[in-house]
Parts: structure tokens; sequence; C-alpha cells
């Protein structure tokens, strides 16, 4: 079916990979479905359940159709699509643009049709679609756009996920091929930076993102997705184990604040990763965050861009229906005072004065332009700022 009223927003969710890596059972997606429930992460947004790589049996059928792994997913995909459609989330899958998966399982490449009616048949709403495998010689945008091109025959719609790792520009061609969304770099891992392991950090990711300078490809219907969560995670996570990064420690409270401050600032994908049956109180509330929710999920759907980069101070911001949130970033190891005025950042200064929030604290005031705060170490101090005075804008957001 057409895409074009697809993910309107970035899209929010659960993903099995960070948290459970390639030893994913039928039992921990349940149980992610249930957790988003009573966790109340579904009622800020959180609706898709994705399963990652792994879900499949080591063969196909004699057809190539892809068999649900009879010991992990003995009650089979459509069984789980209609337990998660229960609980009134939606069902994601996933599989690869070449011969296997990277965990070495049967993939689609070749056989896009048939894979595509089958998760119509089941009832999927979402596929990651990802770039390991032989790809028999075909380029990025040849491969993508047969998977586009499948989905877009079948009777239901099914957000599609472009996971090409930002190899060949896939914010160039991504929403041409059918695409709602599609990774713009390695994957993340749960660590603040990494040197030369396997993945990229928090701070790596947005530096690469930065580097990258792709705002202008985002828009409603077409994000820019700098990979899933990995709020909460540390070197017990699935996926910390199953990679070779060397992970010490959780990232911690302020890292994880950080975190999820820029994906919401960048407008990202919010694809929580960590296993939500056993999430801190303070994961829960950082994820629940209404303000920065909000953020992420504004209708103009910009991409935060940075303002002001300098070795451990930055500033970035993103323009909002109704004004922009200012993110003030301390990259230091002491806390920093930061300040900016408006006119440097994305908020538009057509009056003279300025309510602001702070997504943090939910305290609001009055500014005349300038914005300050005393960061913490690898803080982040995130405010909504909106033209006008206190009383116009305290009712919105
Ligand atoms: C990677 C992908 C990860 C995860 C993994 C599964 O290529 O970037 O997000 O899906 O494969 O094997």
């Amino acid at each position: 079916m057409t895409g074009d009223r697809l993910a309107r927003t970035p899209p929010m969710g659960w993903n099995s990979w960070n948290a459970h890596s390639c030893a994913v059972t039928e039992a921990d997606v349940r149980a992610a479905a249930d957790a988003l429930v009573d966790t109340g992460l579904r009622d800020v947004g959180y609706e898709y359940v994705v399963v990652d790589d792994c879900w499949m049996a080591g063969e196909t059928d004699d057809a190539g159709r892809l068999r649900a792994d009879p010991d992990a997913f003995p009650s089979g995909m459509a069984a789980l699509a209609d337990y998660v459609h229960d609980r009134g989330l939606k069902f994601g899958i996933y599989s690869s643009a070449g011969s296997h998966t990277c965990q070495g399982y049967p993939a689609t490449l070749g056989r896009e049709r048939r894979h595509a009616e089958q998760f119509a048949d089941w009832g999927v709403d979402y596929l990651k679609y990802d770039n390991c495998g032989d790809h028999r010689g075909r380029d990025a945008v040849d491969r993508y756009g047969a998977m586009g091109e499948a989905l877009r025959a079948v009777d239901r719609d099914i957000v599609y996920s472009i996971c090409e790792w930002g190899e060949s520009a896939p914010w160039a061609w991504g929403r041409n091929v059918g695409g709602q969304l599609w990774r713009v770099t390695d994957d993340a891992v749960a660590k603040w930076t990494t040197g030369d392991e396997f993945g990229l950090g928090i701070a790596d990711i947005v530096d690469r993102v930065a580097e990258l300078d792709i705002a202008a490809a985002q828009a409603p219907g077409g994000w820019n997705d700098p990979d899933m969560l990995q709020v909460g995670n540390g070197p017990e996570s699935g996926q910390s184990r199953h990679e070779p990064t060397d992970i010490e420690r959780p990232l911690s409270p302020v890292e994880n604040r950080t975190h999820f401050a820029f994906w919401c600032l960048l407008g990202a994908p919010l694809m929580v990763g960590t296993d939500l049956t056993d999430a801190r109180g303070d994961v829960l509330d950082l994820l629940t965050n209404e303000h920065l929710v909000a953020i992420d999920q504004d209708p103009l759907g910009l991409q935060g861009t940075p303002d002001r980069r300098e070795p451990t101070r930055e500033v970035w911001s993103k323009r909002l229906r109704d004004g922009a949130a200012v993110a003030l970033w301390n990259r230091g190891e002491a806390p920093a005072d930061i300040r900016v005025h408006v006119d440097e950042t994305s908020v538009p200064t057509a009056g003279d004065r300025y309510a602001v929030l702070d997504c943090w604290t939910g305290e609001r005031w009055e500014s005349l332009g300038e914005l300050s705060a005393t960061v913490e170490p690898r803080g982040t101090a995130v405010f909504r700022v909106t033209p006008g005075d206190y009383s116009a804008a305290s009712s919105t957001s």
C-alpha cells in the first residue's frame, strides 16, 4: 500500500536486538508487549514491538518462504502478531536485503514479493530491513527498491525501516524507495564513546550526525535514524554480550539522559532497546518524559542541528511548531556554565520575550532571550522556548 500516510512523526516502540540479541524468544517479545502496557510507555506513544534478527528457522520452506524458529517461536509469527495487536500495539519483524541476515539466517533478496506477502498475512506493521548477506552484485538502491515495491504491492500498511548503516547515503534515496526511516550510522552500543571497537558510542553518534549534515533529508514520513536507544543498557544487555565491544559499566543516569535528550532533539525514531521487564524507575521516567517526547514528535518533523560546537560546550536546537527546543550540552568532565542567546539558535525571534520550559524539571519562566544553565559533566540542559509571554505559552506542551 502507499506509505504516504505512514510515520508522520518518528516511529516509537521497542526492538528486541539491544535487549536480547540473538537469544530472543516469543516469550521475551510477549513480555515486552505486556511491559509497554504496564509501564505506561504505550500511552506516551511507544507502539511498535519489533522482533529483530534470529526469529527465523535455519532453512526456508520449499517455496522460499521464511519460517519461524520452531524452538524460539513455537507459536509462529501470526500468533505473536495477534498477541501484540490485542494489547493495542503494532508488530514489527526483521529481514535483510541479502542472501542472509547478519546472524546467518535466510533472508529476502530475490524473494521480496513472497516475503512481503507473508509479512502482510501474518499482520506485520513494520519491517526492519538490514544490509547483510550476499548482495549478488546489486547496489543498495536496487535491493532496497525491490523491497519497497513489494511492500507497496501488499494490502497492508507496513512501515519500512531501511537499515543500511548509512553506507550509500540512504538519506538521499530512502524516501524514494518507499522507506519511512533509514539508519545513518553503524550500530550504537551502550557506551559513551568507542574508539576502534565495534559500534559507536552515544557521543560518537551525535558527532557523526553533526558531520553528516543531513537535516534537510528529514521531514514527516521520512526520518534519519541514528539507531535504536541504548538507554538503560550496560554490559549485561543482550547486544553488549553479543558484540565484541568492551563494555565495563552501564550508561550512567546522566549519559542516559543526554542520549535520550539528543534523540528527541534530532527527531529520531525512538525504539527502546532495554529489557522493560527489568527497567529501573529512572529509566522509565526518562523514556516517558512528556516534554522530551513532545519535542521528538513535533509535527514539523525537523531534525535538530548544532548552533555552536566547542570542545566541551555545545548548543543545539530544533525548530518546533510553536518555537524551538534548545539543548546545552556539557561534554566535559567538570560542571560548566553554558549560555546562549535565542538569536544564535533556531528559536523564531519575532518577539522580544520568550516563555521557557525546563524539560527536566517542568519549571517555566520568562526570558528576554538569554538562556543559561550550569550543566553537570556529560549532561544536557533542554529548554522549550516559545516566543511570547509566559502566560500565552504555559497552556501548551
Ligand atoms: C545489524 C543491525 C543491528 C541488528 C543486527 C542484527 O546489521 O545494524 O541493528 O539488527 O544487525 O544481526
